[in-house]
């Protein structure tokens, strides 16, 4: 028997249609993108996250010439934020990532190690997190919860 798996996402057409709070996060993770430790690839990612207390906390991805010692941009702020506010709910996680040099690029999804990183927390928090993944010039694919990137995910309940 076939059946089907329907996603959930919105496609924001371009950073005018962001609210104040999307703006400003936008904006960290634009900017964090310029601290990219990108040697080897040189593919620059920035990520900001809100965190329900108002802060924004923010990373970007470090390489290491041992590749797969590096850590994308994603996991880089998550893992730091769950260690500094291990209590507290994130409520949003927005990610820009394109070639250094580019002007224009189109909006790069989380890598499935990344994605399954946050569902980790989502998990955790019993919560979902809103995830946003941008181009550089401000076209935004949105979804309400990790789990419309990561159909039939892994968790704790199958332990
Ligand atoms: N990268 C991220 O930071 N996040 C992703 O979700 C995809 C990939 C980084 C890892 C590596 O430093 C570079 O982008 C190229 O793969």
């Amino acid at each position: 028997m076939e059946k089907e798996l329907k996603i959930y996402f919105e496609a924001i057409e371009s950073y005018a249609h962001l609210d104040e709070t999307e703006k400003k996060l936008f904006d960290a993770a634009r900017k964090i993108r310029e601290t990219a430790y990108s040697e080897y690839s040189h593919f620059d990612v920035g990520c900001a996250l809100l965190l329900e207390n108002g802060e924004i906390i923010t990373g970007s991805n470090q390489e290491n010439a041992a590749y797969p010692s590096g850590l994308c941009a994603e996991r880089t702020t998550i893992f730091w934020t769950s260690a500094n506010f291990p209590n507290v709910k994130i409520k949003k996680l927005f990610v820009i990532g394109a070639p250094k040099d580019a002007v224009s690029s189109p909006p790069i999804p989380p890598c499935g190690a990344c994605r399954q990183s946050i569902l980790e927390y989502e998990a955790k928090q019993k919560e979902g997190i809103e995830i946003y993944f941008a181009s550089l010039n401000g076209e935004i694919f949105k979804t309400k919860s990790i789990r419309d990137l990561l159909p039939f995910s892994f968790d704790s309940s199958f332990l």
